[in-house]
């Protein structure tokens, strides 16, 4: 008998479970998008460079492209369907919004997303490739604009707007109490 190349799985996504068939070859990124309809995390490349499909999983950001959904049941997921708490829009949402932090918003949920993991990535020590010393001595470094344009370097914005996308990470990191005011130049 051939092996079944289908299953039914049930995702954890935004709080909700979701118990959905799927060909094991299905991707996280058109599982919600085609089958549950959650059509916020966009598809740019389909090859993980891009940055578009961006999501959180179990708190870390993943590119939702380059996972299976099947290899996704048991994971706690958030997709900017679920980033705000009911009306009250998330820090970093409301910072793009009041920073212009996107042109025509393609890229913005999965810029969003990582932004998200960014701060408490920030928050919780990690060094990035631009930290100059990562000795645990030497402490957090200041989330300035170089450590956010690496760490934000995953999500290209054809529009350009990075420039509004670094002050609007910058302010999200300050309104979650995160960062200092002067640490972005
Ligand atoms: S669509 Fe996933 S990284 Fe581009
Ligand atoms: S706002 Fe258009 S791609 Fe980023």
């Amino acid at each position: 008998m051939a092996p079944s190349t289908s299953s039914a799985i049930t995702l954890n996504i935004n709080g909700e479970k979701y118990t959905l068939p799927v060909d094991h070859r299905t991707t996280l990124l058109d599982a919600l998008r085609e089958r549950l309809d959650l059509t916020g995390s966009k598809k740019g490349c389909d090859q993980g460079q891009c940055g578009a499909c961006t999501v959180l999983l179990d708190g870390r950001r993943a590119v939702s492209c380059l996972q299976l959904a099947v290899a996704a049941e048991g994971r706690v997921i958030t997709t900017i369907e679920g980033v705000a708490d009911g009306e009250q829009l998330h820090p970093v949402q409301q910072a793009f919004l009041d920073l212009d932090g996107f042109q025509c918003g393609y890229c913005t949920p999965g810029q969003i997303c990582s932004a998200i993991a960014v701060i408490e990535e920030h928050a919780a020590g990690w060094p990035s490739a631009a930290t100059d010393d990562v000795r645990p001595e030497a402490g957090v470094p200041a989330l300035g604009a170089e450590e956010i344009r690496e760490r934000m370097s995953g999500n290209l914005c054809r529009c350009g707007a990075y420039v509004s996308i670094v002050q609007a990470v910058a302010q999200a990191a300050e309104a979650t109490g995160t960062q200092d005011k002067e640490a972005v130049a």
